[in-house]
């Protein structure tokens, strides 16, 4: 588990990272409305090997119903993701963060996630899960490991 240092220096680059980004203007566009074309995500998702998209009903259903949901997109394809679930004052957990394999490296990730965390901005706790592969991108988005904290689940995937 990975929880926001508001204080971390690699918080302020991420800050820093977020006005640049704003600043330069690409084909990619951001959105915060709840518009998740089936098709797009589970493309999405598949390309990431998520095994969540083998309940694509659920995984619909769930992120529209998320307290926040993030969207990149090229023209009409949806090229990344980020969501999260928050008790709306205190703590707020970042569940899913994803981009098209053939998109990553671009700055989405970081665009997407500056723009959850800049509306859970003063929370208590911003939490997550970082996979192995994503630990040093959540660095650099200004998480540390939370303290000397194990995560734990019960989990019915099959993709970790
Ligand atoms: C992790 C993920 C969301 C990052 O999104 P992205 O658009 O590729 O990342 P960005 O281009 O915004 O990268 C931002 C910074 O993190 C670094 N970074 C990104 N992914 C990284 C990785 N896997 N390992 C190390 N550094 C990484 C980038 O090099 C970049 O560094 P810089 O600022 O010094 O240039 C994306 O790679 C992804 O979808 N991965 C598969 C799904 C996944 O693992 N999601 C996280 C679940 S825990």
């Amino acid at each position: 588990m990975a929880l926001l240092r508001p204080d971390l220096p690699a918080r302020e680059r991420f800050r820093n990272r977020q006005h640049a980004l704003t600043m330069t203007s690409d084909t990619i566009r951001y959105s915060d409305q709840r518009h998740l074309p089936t098709e797009g995500l589970l493309a999405l998702y598949q390309a990431n090997a998520w095994s969540s998209a083998e309940k694509p009903e659920l995984l619909h259903k769930a992120l529209l119903a998320s307290h926040s949901l993030v969207t990149a997109w090229d023209s009409d394809t949806l090229v990344g993701l980020g969501n999260a679930i928050s008790d709306g004052y205190l703590v707020v957990y970042y569940p899913h963060l994803l981009v098209l394999p053939g998109y990553q490296g671009r700055g989405i990730g970081s665009r997407l996630m500056g723009m959850l965390v800049a509306r859970y901005k003063g929370f208590h706790q911003h939490m997550l899960m970082a996979d192995g592969r994503a630990i040093e991108f959540y660095r650099k988005c200004g998480f540390q490991r939370a303290g000397k904290t194990e995560s734990m689940w019960i989990y019915e995937g099959h993709d970790h």
